[in-house]
């Protein structure tokens, strides 16, 4: 059952005080990955999302790097392709980027120019929401591109951040903290 599945996730997501920071609590979900039953459980309660959405989802865009974990087996399981937004720097080719603030510090997102057609019906996904500011970047990118953000989907959401209100697009997640 979907309540068995989001047990099984919630009992692979390892906190960590402190970490990277003081104050921080790290959810950190490297036992998921190390669990196949965990891990096909957070695929399958993806995939019961995405196949009651409407328009239908075209393509997966997934965040560096822990959304690279999840995007490819959900994509996979849709048939539908990934596409990857990486930190500044990694991608080959004209590309198009976004700075941003995140929970521990600063970065900048990038993307190929020629990643997304226009008008194409996407899901953004990654492992957590904190302070949405991830997730606001890739948003900002696929506007640029002209692509059109169905949705955003995480593992988990830190709701204390309040980073839903951040990110313009719906986010639907597993687990809430
Ligand atoms: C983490 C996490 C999300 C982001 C969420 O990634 O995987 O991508 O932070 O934070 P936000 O909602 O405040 O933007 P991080 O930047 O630590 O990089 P990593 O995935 O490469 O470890
Ligand atoms: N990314 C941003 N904040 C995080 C947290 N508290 N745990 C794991 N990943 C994060």
């Amino acid at each position: 059952t979907r309540e068995a599945k989001l047990d099984l996730v919630k009992k692979h997501i390892k906190p960590y005080p402190d970490f990277p920071s003081k104050g921080i609590l790290f959810r950190d979900i490297c036992p998921i990955l190390k669990d196949p039953a965990a891990l096909t459980a957070v695929i399958d309660l993806f995939e019961e999302h995405v196949r009651q959405m409407q328009p239908q989802v075209e393509l997966i865009v997934g965040l560096d790097a822990r959304g690279f974990l999840f995007g490819p087996l959900l994509a996979q399981r849709l048939g539908v392709g990934f596409v990857l937004i990486r930190k500044k720097g990694k991608l080959p080719g004209p590309t198009v980027s976004v700075a941003y603030t995140l929970e521990y510090g600063q970065a900048e997102v990038e993307m190929q120019e020629d990643a997304v057609a226009p008008g194409q019906k996407v899901l953004l996904i990654d492992d957590l929401l904190a302070t949405g500011g991830t997730l606001w970047a890739a948003c900002e990118l696929l506007k640029k591109n002209k692509a059109e953000v169905l949705g955003c989907m995480v593992v988990i959401e830190l709701k204390d951040l309040h980073g839903s209100e951040r990110v313009e697009s719906t986010v639907f997640s597993l687990v809430q903290y």
